[in-house]
């Protein structure tokens, strides 16, 4: 209270000493800050006279709704919160370190020239990228056609954004979600979306978890490396070929390895009669990045192989 008495005190007898005529003006711009950076707050003078220069000589900055400024100066000697940084002698604009969530809001900036005083209402928005998101399974593994779960957390965010879920063909799965938002101690916003099956089916495999940002762009992704029961025996099915790259990494390792063992057993037996099944990886070879049907076929041979 006294600061601001005495601000005021120093702020009337300058302003008492000024024409009418001569008008100055200052004009700050939105300032979109980003958590933990310094923010710029941009503001210049408007003036309808002629002068060489406009020199600061104190000034202060008091947040909407609050009595007492929580930044001055005077002569660039800066007081209060100290993430502010005071302006050069002749440009109003401020630095803010180190900007926080709480940041965000109205502000009134005063500032006391060698040509009279001049306020202007000033706003700082605050953003915050999201953590890349991460999703989890339940059950760990999931069994086809049983109830399950994806869980997808993104963490570290500001404003409030959306999770959206999309299956292997991109079909929108948002619907079956339920998004939860919790404001974390930092203020950050942490974003929690869980995608609920009754019976799932393991053709939709991997799902791909989205974030959007506030203004609904996107902030990342993460897509999901869920582990079916009984993946191993139903290698050739449907749900393979909509296939995660772990799959079909196990394909290819299967592949190499019935190839290995087909030259192998052709290099022991080479008169004996080879077993009619090998004979589709060896015609395939070396065109194992072939497409997944393919593939899965040649899988078929390469476990009746290994057996
Ligand atoms: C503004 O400050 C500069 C540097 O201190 C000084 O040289 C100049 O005379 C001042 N101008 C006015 C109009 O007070
Ligand atoms: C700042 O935030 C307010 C309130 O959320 C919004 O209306 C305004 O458009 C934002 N301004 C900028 C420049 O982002
Ligand atoms: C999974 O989806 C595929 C293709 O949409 C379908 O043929 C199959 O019957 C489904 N499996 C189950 C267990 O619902
Ligand atoms: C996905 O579905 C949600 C909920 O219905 C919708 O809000 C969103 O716009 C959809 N996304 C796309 C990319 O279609
Ligand atoms: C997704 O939601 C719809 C509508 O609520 C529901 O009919 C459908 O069974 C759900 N899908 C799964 C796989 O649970």
């Amino acid at each position: 209270m006294a600061v601001q008495a005495v601000l005021l005190l120093i702020l009337m007898s300058v302003s008492l000493g000024n024409t009418q005529t001569e008008m100055l003006k200052l004009e700050c711009q939105t300032a979109v800050g980003v958590v933990g950076q310094t923010t710029k707050l941009c503001c210049s003078f408007k003036k309808n006279f002629k002068a060489d220069q406009i020199n600061i000589t104190a000034g202060f900055v008091t947040k909407r709704g609050e009595r007492d400024p929580l930044f001055w100066f005077k002569k660039g000697v800066a007081n209060g919160d100290h993430r502010f940084k005071p302006p050069s002698l002749n440009d109003p604009s401020l630095l803010l370190t180190d900007t926080a969530v709480s940041d965000e809001g109205q502000y009134d900036y005063t500032v006391l020239t060698n040509r009279g005083i001049t306020k202007e209402a000033l706003r700082i928005n605050v953003t915050a990228k999201y953590n890349p998101p991460s999703v989890s399974t339940w059950p760990e593994k999931i069994e086809e056609g049983s109830p399950a779960e994806l869980n997808c957390i993104a963490s570290g965010g500001y404003p409030a954004g959306t999770i959206q879920w999309f299956d292997s063909t991109n079909t929108n799965w948002t619907m079956n979600a339920t998004l939860e938002i919790t404001e974390r101690e930092d203020q950050l916003l942490h974003l929690s979306s869980k995608l609920t099956f009754a019976k799932i089916n393991s053709s939709w495999a991997p799902f791909k978890c989205v974030v959007l940002n506030s203004k609904f762009v996107k902030d990342g992704e993460t897509t999901s490396h869920q582990s079916h029961t009984g993946d191993e025996d139903r290698s050739g099915d449907t749900g393979f070929i909509g296939g995660s790259v772990i799959a079909g990494l196990i394909v290819i390792g299967l592949i190499i390895v019935g190839l290995l063992l087909a030259l192998l057993y052709r290099r022991r037996h080479v008169q004996q009669a080879r077993r009619p099944s090998a004979q589709p990886i060896l015609r395939d070879f070396p065109g194992i990045t072939r497409q997944a049907g393919a593939d899965a076929d040649a899988d078929i041979d390469a476990d009746e192989i290994i057996r």
